[in-house]
């Protein structure tokens, strides 16, 4: 075996996006409310310092939204208008070079409440022309079926994923899909981060937590739930579309420990299990042991019944597909488990600078999760999201002078480039918010991500107008030299 100092041949470049953060057109051509239509817009300065909440919605903020729309700003519900411009964007995405586009479905358009026996033909007909257009151009969609929404109406008749009926109803959802693009898609994501389940379980889950006991027990047990409803769409997968490649996701949050004090070693290796839990059932096909003590020690029952291990066990993916935005410091103290990934961690990173928005950029800890990701599973890894969300200012001429953003990304390809060398086998590298988008977090329109400036503000005001960015010559020229000009 020799050694592999450049990126593969047919290495998969591109950028990623979701459904909820583009698209807009709402309620156009049938499409039903979604979870992610409730993020109302709150102002994330005002305590003083940046807050990157990231959008959970409580029972009485729901209640207040449907009756009182008019007095709130809800910037998913416009994105950036993609519904109605996929045309002139993938056009961009095609002069850059991409090989591939990560783009989500909204379960809402293809069924409107989740619970209809026959999906809307008008929402299966949006993504048709999305995936043709794509094919003009040779571009492989890369599909998440599940990123950030679900059907608003499962959340209100079921609290979303906490109830096991929505196994059935996701299951319902991936066969149609499968079975309407199986010639136009090859590659799947099941779902987006599903280990932020443990953070924001409203965004992951559709879970009301007022309404539930033990919030972090309602998160296991949503993710119990949509461990089955991937893996029975893995099986599903394998059946209608043998040759298609499915995979799951995490959000990769590397985790130091902040000194060599053993405890402090320890707690780091605990954060990895949390984390790596995810991939783990995904891959492995059952549960890890270490599991059965944390949730005897965290007062985690959860409720299975005798077949979900088969299901577990048929149903394994085969590629890991992650997000790689930051790592974190972790060390023994009784709040650690509260505190491992949030943004806002009282524990530093002297090391390392940080964004706008104060995450920490650490494009080694990237190679680092690379290697651990691959020792792991020895399975094909996809980095489907990473990137860096900044202001942007458009000059009177029409530019965007970003260099900042080429510097994060720059370094990260190195990194990776670093891990293929490590023999890591990375399939491909989807940047994201490859044209700028509504912020998951924040609901920004000014937490900028793209190659692509829209011309559109945090309150929906502007032309949408498209614009090359510097940034964006340069990435045509990486994809171009297959990442050997940085
Ligand atoms: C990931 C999500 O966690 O982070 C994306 O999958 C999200 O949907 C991205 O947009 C960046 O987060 P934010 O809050 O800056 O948009």
């Amino acid at each position: 075996q020799s050694l592999q100092t450049t990126f593969p041949k047919d290495f998969l470049w591109g950028g990623a996006t979701a459904a909820n953060q583009i698209e807009g057109a709402y309620d156009k051509d049938g499409k039903g409310l979604s979870t992610s239509d409730m993020a109302a817009y709150k102002d994330p300065y005002a305590g003083g310092k940046v807050d990157n909440f990231t959008f959970n919605v409580n029972s009485v903020e729901l209640e207040e939204y449907l009756n009182h729309p008019d007095k709130y700003l809800f910037p998913k519900r416009w994105g950036i208008d993609f519904y109605h411009r996929y045309k002139e964007d993938i056009a961009l995405f095609a002069e850059m070079g991409y090989k591939v586009f990560r783009l989500s479905i909204s379960w809402a358009r293809i069924f409107p409440t989740g619970l209809e026996d026959k999906p809307n033909e008008a929402g299966l007909a949006f993504y048709d022309k999305v995936f043709d257009e794509l094919a003009k151009y040779d571009i492989e969609p890369l599909v998440t079926m599940s990123h950030y929404e679900m059907p608003l109406t499962l959340t209100q008749k079921y609290n979303g994923w906490v109830s096991r009926e929505l196994i059935g109803l996701f299951e319902k959802f991936a066969r149609v899909l499968f079975e309407r693009y199986k010639d136009k898609v090859k590659y799947w994501i099941t779902f987006n981060e599903m280990n932020m389940n443990l953070n924001s379980i409203y965004t992951g889950a559709g879970v009301l937590a007022d309404k539930v006991d033990n919030v972090e027990e309602a998160a296991y047990q949503a993710s119990h739930h949509q461990f089955l409803a991937s893996a029975l769409a893995v099986k599903a997968a394998r059946e209608i579309m043998p040759e298609a490649h499915i995979g799951c996701m995490i959000n990769q949050i590397e985790s130091y420990a902040r000194t060599t004090k053993p405890e402090d070693q320890l707690q780091a290796l605990k954060a990895d299990q949390i984390n790596m839990f995810y991939p783990d059932v995904q891959v492995r096909g059952k549960y890890p042991n270490y599991m059965v003590r944390y949730f005897a020690e965290n007062n985690i029952n959860l409720e299975t019944k005798p077949e979900d291990a088969k299901i577990l066990a048929e149903g394994t993916v085969d590629f890991i597909a992650f997000s790689y935005y930051m790592s974190h410091v972790t060390e023994a103290r009784p709040d650690a488990a509260k505190i491992a990934g949030s943004f806002d961690s009282p524990i530093k990173n002297e090391y390392l600078e940080l964004s706008q928005w104060d995450w920490p950029i650490d494009p080694i800890g990237l190679r680092i999760s690379l290697n651990k990701l691959y020792d792991r599973y020895q399975k094909p890894l996809f980095l489907v999201e990473n990137g860096l969300g900044a202001r942007d200012e458009l000059t009177e001429d029409g530019k965007i002078h970003d260099p900042y953003r080429i510097d994060y990304i720059k370094k990260h390809i190195i990194e990776m480039k670093e891990a293929i060398q490590d023999g890591v086998e990375l399939m491909g590298y989807t940047t994201w918010g490859c044209i700028d988008l509504i912020s998951c977090g924040t609901s920004q329109m000014s937490k900028r991500y793209g190659f692509i400036y829209v011309d559109q503000d945090d309150k929906g005001n502007g032309s949408l107008e498209r614009y090359r960015k510097d940034s964006f010559y340069w990435y045509k020229d990486v994809i171009a030299s297959n990442g050997e000009n940085l």
